[in-house]
């Protein structure tokens, strides 16, 4: 069998995976000797685990929490605050109107004691806001519903609910084209107006859902320069490679075509060595996934196409990517 990947990288930093309750069955084996560390791809989530004001379930959770404590897993909480998969009744009142900032902070406070004060003794790090920056444009946060109640407070509000919650957590702000200049200064700008206020945070996730020509190392690298310069621990959180440009709608591959997976060994090479390099801030690369028999991106943005983006290929066998990174560590 091939070399672990947590043991490869025991020096450096954690190696984690997104999993699901179909993934901790048909993946046991890859995850449990790969990997040490695993984050609920869905299940964590607002409505996974608080689809009714006055109903929590928590089975999905409950599972993968489990899972992690059975193989000694290190378990990150994703995600508390987000604009997506999260219940519309948290935002209106019984006749539909949407409710008072007050009220907002009253159901989020109560959801973030409920989820992070259960899972106090398995999570050590939580996803506490996700995504709420802009993609384009000049204006720093997202529209949605949160900012339409809340504006901008909700953000410093749900750190220090989940600090009071679980004051031993560590605690993120989390998202995607994290590497882009345009974006990772807005990031840099929302952290640091955090950290100046004195909110409780500790650490920047980069979700790193990267493709085949998309990011480039050198913006990667400034990525990593800037926000370690907040003095925060930083965590990959997402990684994959796709295989296709982000805005290539191609449908019509079963089968990945010639020298992508050569390419993708490459970049994934680079990738390791310059995170490597960065140990001292970088707590964790997550995968999200394990292997190319199960991810998301085969239903984005085109859904039912294949996409192959990790070390590990349908049958779990290692990858060209998976060789390259192993011999990086000289182990
Ligand atoms: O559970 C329902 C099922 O009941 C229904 O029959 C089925 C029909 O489509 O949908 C199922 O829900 C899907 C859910 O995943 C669970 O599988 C949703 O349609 C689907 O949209 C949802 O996608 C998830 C996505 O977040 C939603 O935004 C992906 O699995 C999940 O990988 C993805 O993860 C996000 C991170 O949380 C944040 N960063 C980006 C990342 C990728 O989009």
């Amino acid at each position: 069998t091939a070399a672990a990947l947590k043991d490869l990288f025991a020096d450096d930093f954690r190696i984690g995976a997104a999993v699901n309750p179909c993934t901790i069955r048909t993946q046991e084996k890859l995850l449990a000797h790969h990997f040490n560390s695993i984050t609920a791809e869905n299940e964590m989530k607002f409505a996974s685990v608080h689809p009714r004001e006055d109903l929590y379930t928590f089975e999905e959770a409950d599972q993968i929490a489990d899972f992690a404590r059975k193989h000694g897993m290190a378990l990150r909480g994703h995600t508390l605050v987000w604009h997506n998969q999260t219940t519309d009744w948290l935002f209106r009142d019984r006749q539909g109107r949407p409710v008072s900032k007050a009220v907002l902070f009253e159901r989020i406070r109560s959801h973030i004691q409920t989820v992070v004060g259960r899972y106090k003794d398995d999570i050590y790090a939580w996803d506490v806001v996700n995504e709420v920056i802009a993609d384009e444009g000049e204006q720093l946060l997202r529209s949605s519903l949160w900012t339409d109640i809340a504006g901008d407070e909700f953000i410093a509000k749900a750190f220090e609910y989940a600090h009071e919650s679980d004051p031993n957590a560590l605690l993120f702000y989390n998202d995607y084209n994290e590497s882009h200049p345009h974006k990772r200064d807005k990031i840099y700008t929302l952290v640091k107006s955090l950290l100046d206020r004195g909110v409780p945070i500790h650490g920047i996730g980069l979700q790193a859902h990267w493709n085949l020509y998309d990011p480039s190392l050198d913006d990667i690298r400034a990525a990593i320069e800037k926000y370690a310069s907040l003095g925060l621990q930083l965590q990959l959180t997402e990684l994959d490679m796709s295989v296709f440009r982000f805005d290539d709608k191609r449908a019509d591959l079963t089968e990945p075509a010639p020298g992508m997976l050569e390419r993708q060994a490459e970049l994934y090479e680079a990738v390791f060595k310059l995170l490597k390099e960065y140990r001292d801030c970088i707590g964790s690369v997550t995968f999200w996934g394990a292997a190319d028999d199960y991810t998301w991106l085969s239903d984005f943005p085109v859904q039912g196409r294949k996409n192959w983006p990790f070390l590990f290929d349908e049958g779990h066998r290692p990858k060209p990517a998976y060789y390259r990174v192993a011999a990086l560590t000289g182990k």
